[in-house]
Protein backbone atom coordinates (compact mmCIF):
# COMPACT_ATOMS: atom_id res chain seq x y z
CA UNK A 1 0.00 0.00 0.00
CA UNK A 2 1.08 3.15 -0.51
CA UNK A 3 1.42 6.06 2.03
CA UNK A 4 3.20 9.61 2.00
CA UNK A 5 2.42 12.75 -0.21
CA UNK A 6 1.66 11.63 -4.20
CA UNK A 7 1.01 13.91 -7.23
CA UNK A 8 -1.47 13.08 -9.77
CA UNK A 9 -1.92 14.55 -13.20
CA UNK A 10 -5.27 13.66 -15.78
CA UNK A 11 -5.97 15.16 -19.02
CA UNK A 12 -8.93 14.82 -21.51
CA UNK A 13 -10.23 16.12 -24.64
CA UNK A 14 -13.51 15.88 -26.63
CA UNK A 15 -14.75 16.39 -29.96
CA UNK A 16 -17.32 19.27 -29.56
CA UNK A 17 -20.73 18.69 -31.73
CA UNK A 18 -23.92 21.13 -31.92
CA UNK A 19 -26.48 18.51 -30.21
CA UNK A 20 -25.10 18.17 -26.97
CA UNK A 21 -25.22 19.84 -23.63
CA UNK A 22 -22.37 21.48 -22.30
CA UNK A 23 -21.31 19.89 -19.07
CA UNK A 24 -18.10 21.06 -17.02
CA UNK A 25 -17.37 20.01 -13.39
CA UNK A 26 -20.63 18.77 -13.37
CA UNK A 27 -22.65 21.77 -13.93
CA UNK A 28 -24.27 22.02 -17.45
CA UNK A 29 -23.69 25.58 -18.69
CA UNK A 30 -26.49 27.16 -20.05
CA UNK A 31 -26.50 28.52 -23.73
CA UNK A 32 -24.11 26.72 -25.02
CA UNK A 33 -23.42 26.62 -28.95
CA UNK A 34 -22.19 23.17 -28.61
CA UNK A 35 -21.29 20.22 -25.94
CA UNK A 36 -19.03 17.82 -25.89
CA UNK A 37 -19.49 14.33 -27.74
CA UNK A 38 -18.69 10.86 -26.26
CA UNK A 39 -20.28 7.58 -24.26
CA UNK A 40 -20.62 9.09 -21.13
CA UNK A 41 -22.12 13.01 -20.55
CA UNK A 42 -18.90 13.71 -21.74
CA UNK A 43 -17.18 16.19 -18.81
CA UNK A 44 -13.90 16.25 -19.74
CA UNK A 45 -13.05 17.81 -16.42
CA UNK A 46 -14.51 15.09 -14.00
CA UNK A 47 -13.05 12.48 -16.68
CA UNK A 48 -9.36 14.54 -15.96
CA UNK A 49 -9.88 14.96 -12.66
CA UNK A 50 -10.45 11.02 -12.38
CA UNK A 51 -7.52 10.19 -14.19
CA UNK A 52 -5.31 12.21 -12.00
CA UNK A 53 -6.83 10.65 -8.53
CA UNK A 54 -6.54 7.26 -10.30
CA UNK A 55 -2.83 8.29 -11.40
CA UNK A 56 -1.86 9.48 -7.99
CA UNK A 57 -1.77 6.11 -7.03
CA UNK A 58 -0.54 4.25 -10.36
CA UNK A 59 -3.69 2.98 -10.85
CA UNK A 60 -4.38 2.98 -14.42
CA UNK A 61 -7.13 5.31 -15.68
CA UNK A 62 -10.75 5.79 -15.72
CA UNK A 63 -11.13 3.61 -19.08
CA UNK A 64 -9.97 0.86 -16.92
CA UNK A 65 -12.85 0.99 -14.21
CA UNK A 66 -15.75 1.62 -17.25
CA UNK A 67 -14.53 0.51 -20.77
CA UNK A 68 -15.83 2.81 -23.65
CA UNK A 69 -16.94 -0.30 -24.99
CA UNK A 70 -18.61 -1.77 -22.58
CA UNK A 71 -22.82 -0.77 -22.53
CA UNK A 72 -22.62 0.03 -18.75
CA UNK A 73 -20.66 2.80 -19.54
CA UNK A 74 -23.45 4.48 -22.17
CA UNK A 75 -24.82 7.67 -20.94
CA UNK A 76 -22.92 7.53 -17.67
CA UNK A 77 -22.86 10.45 -15.42
CA UNK A 78 -19.29 11.59 -15.16
CA UNK A 79 -20.13 12.38 -11.20
CA UNK A 80 -20.92 8.57 -11.05
CA UNK A 81 -17.47 8.11 -12.44
CA UNK A 82 -15.87 10.13 -10.15
CA UNK A 83 -17.51 8.52 -6.87
CA UNK A 84 -16.53 5.15 -8.22
CA UNK A 85 -13.12 6.21 -8.62
CA UNK A 86 -13.07 7.62 -4.77
CA UNK A 87 -14.44 4.51 -3.65
CA UNK A 88 -12.43 2.45 -5.43
CA UNK A 89 -9.08 4.61 -4.50
CA UNK A 90 -10.68 4.39 -0.97
CA UNK A 91 -10.88 0.44 -0.45
CA UNK A 92 -7.61 -0.22 -2.23
CA UNK A 93 -5.40 2.88 -0.50
CA UNK A 94 -7.22 3.44 2.84
CA UNK A 95 -7.74 6.93 4.00
CA UNK A 96 -6.00 9.99 1.89
CA UNK A 97 -6.17 13.63 2.25
CA UNK A 98 -6.68 16.16 -1.02
CA UNK A 99 -4.58 19.45 -0.36
CA UNK A 100 -6.04 20.76 -3.87
CA UNK A 101 -6.58 20.29 -7.50
CA UNK A 102 -5.51 22.45 -10.17
CA UNK A 103 -7.09 22.53 -13.50
CA UNK A 104 -7.49 24.21 -17.40
CA UNK A 105 -10.49 24.33 -19.29
CA UNK A 106 -9.01 25.03 -23.30
CA UNK A 107 -12.77 25.73 -24.94
CA UNK A 108 -12.67 28.16 -27.87
CA UNK A 109 -16.61 29.22 -26.83
CA UNK A 110 -18.64 29.83 -24.51
CA UNK A 111 -16.66 32.12 -22.23
CA UNK A 112 -16.75 30.21 -19.12
CA UNK A 113 -15.31 32.76 -16.73
CA UNK A 114 -18.34 33.86 -15.35
CA UNK A 115 -19.51 30.36 -14.20
CA UNK A 116 -15.77 29.39 -12.77
CA UNK A 117 -17.82 29.35 -8.98
CA UNK A 118 -20.17 27.40 -9.31
CA UNK A 119 -17.58 24.69 -11.23
CA UNK A 120 -15.13 25.13 -8.03
CA UNK A 121 -17.86 24.97 -5.57
CA UNK A 122 -19.36 21.75 -7.58
CA UNK A 123 -16.45 19.79 -7.75
CA UNK A 124 -15.58 20.82 -4.08
CA UNK A 125 -18.24 19.59 -3.00
CA UNK A 126 -18.02 16.17 -5.53
CA UNK A 127 -14.63 15.58 -3.44
CA UNK A 128 -15.31 16.37 -0.10
CA UNK A 129 -12.78 19.64 -0.07
CA UNK A 130 -13.25 23.35 0.41
CA UNK A 131 -14.09 25.63 -2.66
CA UNK A 132 -10.73 27.25 -1.99
CA UNK A 133 -9.10 23.74 -2.77
CA UNK A 134 -10.01 24.05 -6.33
CA UNK A 135 -8.24 26.13 -9.20
CA UNK A 136 -9.40 26.44 -12.78
CA UNK A 137 -7.85 28.40 -15.30
CA UNK A 138 -10.15 28.63 -18.68
CA UNK A 139 -8.15 28.93 -22.42
CA UNK A 140 -9.46 29.31 -25.78
CA UNK A 141 -7.29 27.89 -28.65
CA UNK A 142 -6.90 31.25 -30.19
CA UNK A 143 -9.07 29.49 -32.82
CA UNK A 144 -6.97 26.90 -33.96
CA UNK A 145 -9.13 24.20 -32.56
CA UNK A 146 -13.00 25.58 -32.66
CA UNK A 147 -14.58 22.20 -32.65
CA UNK A 148 -12.55 20.81 -29.49
CA UNK A 149 -12.37 21.19 -25.62
CA UNK A 150 -9.57 19.63 -23.47
CA UNK A 151 -9.22 19.35 -19.61
CA UNK A 152 -5.55 19.16 -17.85
CA UNK A 153 -5.58 18.58 -13.91
CA UNK A 154 -2.95 17.88 -11.24
CA UNK A 155 -3.90 17.04 -7.24
CA UNK A 156 -1.79 16.80 -4.53
CA UNK A 157 -2.74 14.73 -1.90
CA UNK A 158 -1.98 12.20 0.89
CA UNK A 159 -2.39 9.15 1.68
CA UNK A 160 -2.80 7.97 5.61
CA UNK A 161 -0.68 4.90 6.65
CA UNK A 162 -3.17 3.54 8.54
CA UNK A 163 -5.63 1.71 6.60
O1 LIG B 1 -6.85 31.77 -24.02
P1 LIG B 1 -6.79 33.21 -23.72
O2 LIG B 1 -5.49 33.60 -23.08
O3 LIG B 1 -7.10 34.05 -24.93
O4 LIG B 1 -7.96 33.53 -22.67
C1 LIG B 1 -8.18 34.88 -22.29
C2 LIG B 1 -9.18 34.99 -21.13
O5 LIG B 1 -10.44 34.48 -21.48
C3 LIG B 1 -8.78 34.29 -19.85
O6 LIG B 1 -8.93 35.23 -18.81
C4 LIG B 1 -9.80 33.21 -19.65
O7 LIG B 1 -10.18 33.07 -18.30
C5 LIG B 1 -10.98 33.67 -20.48
N1 LIG B 1 -11.68 32.56 -21.10
C6 LIG B 1 -12.99 32.28 -20.74
N2 LIG B 1 -13.67 31.28 -21.36
C7 LIG B 1 -13.08 30.53 -22.30
C8 LIG B 1 -11.72 30.77 -22.65
C9 LIG B 1 -11.04 31.80 -22.03
O8 LIG B 1 -13.57 32.94 -19.89
N3 LIG B 1 -13.80 29.59 -22.91
MG1 LIG C 1 -3.63 33.22 -24.37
Amino acid sequence: MISGLRIGFGEDAHRLVDTRPLVIGGVIIPNSPHGAEGVSDGDVLLHALADSLLSSFSEGDIGDLFPPCDSNSTDLSSQTILATVLKYLRSNHGLFTIYNFSCTVTIDRPKLGPHRLIIRQQIASLTNINTSQVGITFKTSEGLSSNYIQAKVSVLLESSPDR
